[in-house]
């Protein structure tokens, strides 16, 4: 048995505790658009569905050094829209390279060639062939922790959800985050 004192342990024990036993967390691959109608790809796991009713999905994204405010915070702040993408298996790869910290309005979905498609109800376009795309406006906008290094916490209300139909009825294949620099894919589904 093992046991962690998480206020007592130092900071990145703390972070590799939390996502190494809170598992499997689904991955949102968020697109916003920032100036000049850039389009910024990344990947959050710190992600989840707070109510259904409301609709209201959360993202906790930290900040980069000097607490500078990664590129899909500073967007969803100026813009108020993302989408949400859930990714399978075959997008494991540019998930992982689309989380390459780039210079601000330098675009993932240019320089790794990613095909988009048009969203329902906002500008800001999914990923083609994604299983699952929610299309989110920003509802509320929190900074948590440390004020010298704090985590922007994202709540955003999904107004439209589109689905593969294979992946409702079966979503073997999905992807999922573990401890480390692991993923996961869905492979097994039961009832008891
Ligand atoms: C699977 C995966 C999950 C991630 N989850 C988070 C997260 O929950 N919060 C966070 O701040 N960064 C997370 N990251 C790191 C961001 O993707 C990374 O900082 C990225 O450069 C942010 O891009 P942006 O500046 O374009 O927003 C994750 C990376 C990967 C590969």
């Amino acid at each position: 048995m093992k046991g962690f004192d998480l206020l007592k342990i130092d900071e990145d024990l703390r972070y590799n505790i939390l996502i190494s036993t809170v598992i499997p967390r689904p991955i949102a691959w968020v697109m916003t658009k920032g100036k000049n109608d850039y389009l910024n790809l990344a990947p959050f796991s710190f992600f989840n569905l707070i109510t259904s009713d409301p609709p209201l999905i959360f993202l906790s994204i930290g900040r980069r050094d000097d607490n500078i405010l990664k590129d899909t915070t500073k967007n969803i702040l100026e813009n108020k829209e993302f989408v949400i993408n859930i990714p399978s298996k075959e997008f494991a790869k540019l998930v992982k390279l689309t989380a390459k910290a780039l210079p601000y309005g330098e675009s993932e979905v240019e320089k790794f060639n990613i095909p988009i498609e048009n969203s329902f109800k906002l500008s800001v376009p999914r990923v083609k062939n994604i299983p699952f795309a929610l299309e989110c406006i920003l509802e509320k906008h929190l900074t948590l922790g440390d004020p010298k290094d704090p985590m922007d916490v994202i709540l955003g209300k999904i107004l439209y959800v589109y689905a593969d139909e294979n992946y409702l009825k079966n979503p073997k294949g999905i992807l999922g985050r573990l401890g480390g620099k692991s993923f996961t894919v869905i492979n097994e589904i039961f009832e008891v």
